[in-house]
This record gives structure tokens, C-alpha cells and sequence, in this order.
């Protein structure tokens, strides 16, 4: 994957864009299919990181909740190793022009495109009411990405429909209006797009008992390891390391050769599931305990801190924001219009 892409003969560097939702706290799957990706890029080009909060309305209507889970989300990507200096961090709601243009991108897009959402469809399964916003929210989804010009969207496989949508409604705003308003996103997986929940199924915010937050505190953790359910085979009985939650979350955590021992242990019996998930217990302490823990907790006590990356990160990201609405105004009508232009020199 290039660092760096050409465009209007200039080498500019790749713009890297995701969200995560305040609905609950991030947890080992938000973190090994998403943040750590993250953390990362923000080497390699430039970084445009949101706490989506529009987008958690849809299922969190808890004012307090939401705010609550929305410091805590900014706080855990510091305390994880973004650097304001380095990546852009911002509420979604901050650059309220997205909401805009996800209205726009509507006026262009056929109900068919939503209706075929996966994510939706899995909602309205789980008994989640099927509110417009929740039917909506592959619109807002297309505007967070195209509004910021974004190359590559680096998210977990739950999420890769929503980029492949927001190709089609790209390619929709084009055909009816102006070639090249907006720059075509892709996907970029990280190394474990799909991490399994304590439950079996994917690790999710939507369901408590399956997660392990990343900054839960250490009791909690170790309550939910040693309960994470398994069968009933005896220490010495062979056992499937590919059937086993423990070993999956094992591996995203130790070294080759740590891997490869619990795999082998697993095999030829010998190792226990209590043993096992002891040893995921130290792994967890090793990456997410200690200094990150610290850093965690000073952030709870500097909330000001957390604000003012927030504010910092809004600024920059709406004028990018309000370049592409420019443009998205003159192709459709909409300038010109002296109020608009005002906004967007800001
Ligand atoms: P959740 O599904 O827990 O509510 P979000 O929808 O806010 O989490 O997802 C934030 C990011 O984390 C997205 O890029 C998503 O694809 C990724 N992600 C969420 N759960 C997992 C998982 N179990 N495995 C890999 N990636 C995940
Ligand atoms: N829908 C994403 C999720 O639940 C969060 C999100 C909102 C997002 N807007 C985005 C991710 C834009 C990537 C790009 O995980």
C-alpha cells in the first residue's frame, strides 16, 4: 500500500480516516481490528480520527452516557498512543457540515443501497428498533468519509460494506451532478479485522458479556477471563486451539514463539483452560497495564486536557470539511450563497 499517492501532479501524502462510536467502552476488538491500525498510521501519512457520536445516537439516547463514553473514547486513544501532534482527534458533531452532506448524498442514493446494509439488517434482528436514523446510517457513514477527500478507512470487516456504500454514493453524486467532487476510499484491514468475543461471537459494545475493555480495571478483567466459557475437556486431553476463544485472543497479544507454545500445549495436552487463561491475563497486564494504565488515569483527571484535543482536532478537520462543501455547493446549486462562503472560511 503507497505512503504516499500523486494527485494534480503534487505528491500529497495518504489520508487515512476513521470513527469509532461513544456507545460503550472500546474494547480488544475496537483495539486489534481498528485503534492499533490507528496508532500506527499516524507514521505514515495523515490521520483523521473521530468519536462518532451522531452515529451512536442511533442507539444510545442517554445524554449523560453518551458525553460520558465519548471522553472516555478520546481518552483511551491518548492513553494508547495517539499524538495530537501527529493525528487529527475530533468529535464527529464538531464539523456539523457532515450532516449536511449526508442530506445531500440521500437526494442521490436509492432506497435499494440501504435496504441491502447488513449492519442494519443484524440491528433490526437484535430487536433494536428500525428508526430512519438507524436505516440512515450508511449515509452519514459516506459523508464522515468523502467530506474529508480520505484514501483509505481504516476499520474492522464489520464495517467494509459501509466503504464499498460509500463508493457507490461517490459514484451516484458524480454521475448526477460533477466528476471528481469527492475521491474514491478503500478499505484497509488490519491483521485482525473479525476478533471474537468471550461469547463466541464478534466482540461488541452491543453486547456486554462478550468484551474485554481495553482499560477495565484489573479485577474486572481477570473476572471476565477466568469466566470465559469453554468445554469440559481435562488438563491432559488434547484440545482444538482453533475452537478456543482464549488461544484467538492469545495470539493477538504474544510473540510468535509464545503462540506457538500455547498451540503446541494445546495439542498434545498438558495445558489446562485455566492455565490458559492465566497466561492471556499477563499478556493483557504486559500490553495494557502499566504505563498505558497510568497515562489512562492521569486523563481522568485532566478532562480540560481531552477538550482541547478534541477542540484542536474539530478546527482543523472542518476546514478540510468546509473545502469539499464548497465544491459540493457549486455542483449542485447551492452557491452561491455569501453565508456559506463565510462558513467555510472559518
Ligand atoms: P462495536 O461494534 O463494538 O460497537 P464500533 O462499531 O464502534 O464497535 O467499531 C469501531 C471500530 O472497531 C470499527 O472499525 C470496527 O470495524 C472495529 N471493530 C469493532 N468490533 C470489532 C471486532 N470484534 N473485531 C475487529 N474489529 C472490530
Ligand atoms: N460505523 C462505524 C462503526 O460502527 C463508525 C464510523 C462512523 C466510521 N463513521 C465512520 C468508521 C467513517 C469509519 C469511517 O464502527
Amino acid at each position: 500500500m503507497p505512503s504516499e499517492t500523486y494527485r494534480d501532479g503534487i505528491i500529497k501524502k495518504t489520508r487515512y480516516l476513521s470513527g469509532v462510536q461513544p456507545n460503550g467502552r472500546l474494547h480488544l476488538g475496537n483495539y486489534f481490528g481498528a485503534i492499533q491500525n490507528h496508532i500506527r498510521l499516524q507514521d505514515r501519512g495523515e490521520c483523521f480520527y473521530f468519536i462518532a457520536n451522531y452515529h451512536s445516537l442511533t442507539t444510545l439516547q442517554n445524554p449523560a452516557e453518551l458525553k460520558k463514553f465519548t471522553f472516555m473514547a478520546a481518552a483511551d486513544y491518548l492513553a494508547l498512543g495517539l499524538d495530537p501532534g501527529k493525528a487529527l482527534l475530533f468529535r464527529q458533531s464538531d464539523v456539523p457540515e457532515v450532516a449536511e452532506l449526508a442530506w445531500i448524498l440521500s437526494t442521490v442514493t436509492g432506497m435499494g443501497l440501504l435496504e441491502r446494509a447488513h449492519s442494519f439488517k443484524d440491528k433490526v434482528a437484535r430487536g433494536i428498533a428500525p428508526g430512519v436514523g438507524l436505516f440512515f446510517y450508511p449515509v452519514l457513514m459516506a459523508a464522515d468519509i468523502l467530506i474529508y477527500q480520505s484514501d483509505q478507512v481504516p476499520v474492522g470487516q464489520d464495517q467494509i460494506q459501509h466503504v464499498e456504500m460509500t463508493r457507490d454514493m461517490a459514484g451516484y453524486f458524480h454521475q448526477h451532478y460533477q466528476k471528481g467532487v469527492f475521491k474514491m476510499p478503500e478499505t484497509l484491514l488490519s491483521e485482525a479485522p473479525k476478533v471474537l468475543g468471550l461469547t463466541g461471537g464478534k466482540m461488541s459494545k452491543s453486547d456486554e458479556a462478550s468484551v474485554i475493555p481495553i482499560f477495565g480495571e484489573a479485577a474486572e478483567i481477570k473476572k471476565k477471563v477466568m469466566g470465559i466459557p469453554t468445554d469440559s475437556k481435562g488438563v491432559e486431553e488434547p484440545k482444538d486451539p482453533d475452537q478456543s476463544v482464549i488461544f484467538s485472543l492469545y495470539k493477538l497479544l504474544a510473540s510468535p514463539e509464545e503462540t506457538a507454545d500455547m498451540e503446541r500445549g494445546f495439542r498434545a495436552g498438558g495445558m489446562g483452560y485455566g492455565d490458559a487463561k492465566k497466561t492471556l491475563l499477563q499478556q493483557l497486564e504486559k500490553k495494557f497495564g502499566g504505563e498505558a494504565r497510568d497515562k489512562r488515569k492521569k486523563l481522568d483527571q485532566n478532562p480540560d486536557q481531552v477538550e482541547d484535543v478534541l477542540v484542536q482536532g474539530a478546527k482543523a478537520a472542518r476546514r478540510v470539511a468546509c473545502e469539499t462543501m464548497a465544491r459540493v455547493y457549486e455542483a449542485t446549486g447551492i452557491a452561491p450563497s455569501k453565508i456559506k462562503r463565510d462558513i467555510a472560511s472559518i
